[in-house]
């Protein structure tokens, strides 16, 4: 091989270590404008599914830039790599038999499909926290847009840098039009559908 490295087997498979956790393992990605609701809708599901007892873990976009990500800033290419990192890391969580809520904005189609490709087709559920920009923009829960606006943040998204729509996401959910509840109702019903959850008890 050309670079040296060999791809190994391991003994004990993905679905293994699914299986002593009795759950099926999923790669749920929340994707939307800043201010949209995906941290709030993706605490409210990890507390969810927590509290039904299926293991989970939260990757956040801007928490992740305080460590694994924190030589990258908000250029294209270093939200594409931001993207293609937290992809890995969430497949690797995925093989571990978790199921996986990632919330980052994550503008663009072609990394949100790089992404997709990691996973076999009912492993990734692409969530599109649609709610519309005048909405998020009046929210501004950390002052960004207005900085944004007056020039301080000239690649802040929805403003000097765009956000490419999702094209077929599973699931849509505008948060001007759908409480918590209901949204986590959205989803959850969602994971049932694709038996992700099983439809009855939990
Ligand atoms: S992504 O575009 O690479 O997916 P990510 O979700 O990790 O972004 O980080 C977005 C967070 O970074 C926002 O919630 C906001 O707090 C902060 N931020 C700082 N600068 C920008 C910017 N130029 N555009 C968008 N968000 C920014």
């Amino acid at each position: 091989m050309e670079n040296n490295i060999v791809w190994l087997n391991h003994k004990v498979t993905p679905e293994d270590r699914a299986n002593i956790k009795n759950q099926k393992p999923c790669m749920l990605w929340l994707t939307g404008l800043s201010g949209s609701g995906k941290s709030t809708i993706a605490n409210a599901l990890e507390s969810y599914l927590n509290q039904y007892g299926f293991h989970t873990v939260l990757l956040d976009g801007d928490n992740l830039r305080f460590g694994l990500n924190k030589d990258l800033g908000f250029s294209p290419e270093d939200r594409s790599e931001n993207i293609r990192r937290i992809g890995e890391v969430g497949k690797l969580f995925v093989e571990a038999g978790v199921i996986v809520i990632a919330s980052l904005i994550s503008p663009f189609l072609k990394d949100r499909k790089m992404v997709r490709d990691l996973f076999s087709e009912n492993e990734f559920i692409e969530v599109y926290i649609s709610t519309p920009l005048g909405v998020c923009e009046s929210r501004d829960p950390k002052g960004l847009y207005k900085k944004a606006r007056i020039g301080e943040i000239p690649n802040f998204t929805g403003i000097g840098s765009p956000y490419e729509e999702p094209v077929n996401p599973e699931i849509k959910i505008d948060t001007n039009i759908y409480d918590v509840p209901s949204s986590i109702e959205m989803i959850v019903s969602e994971l049932k559908a694709k038996a992700i959850l099983p439809s009855k008890g939990k």
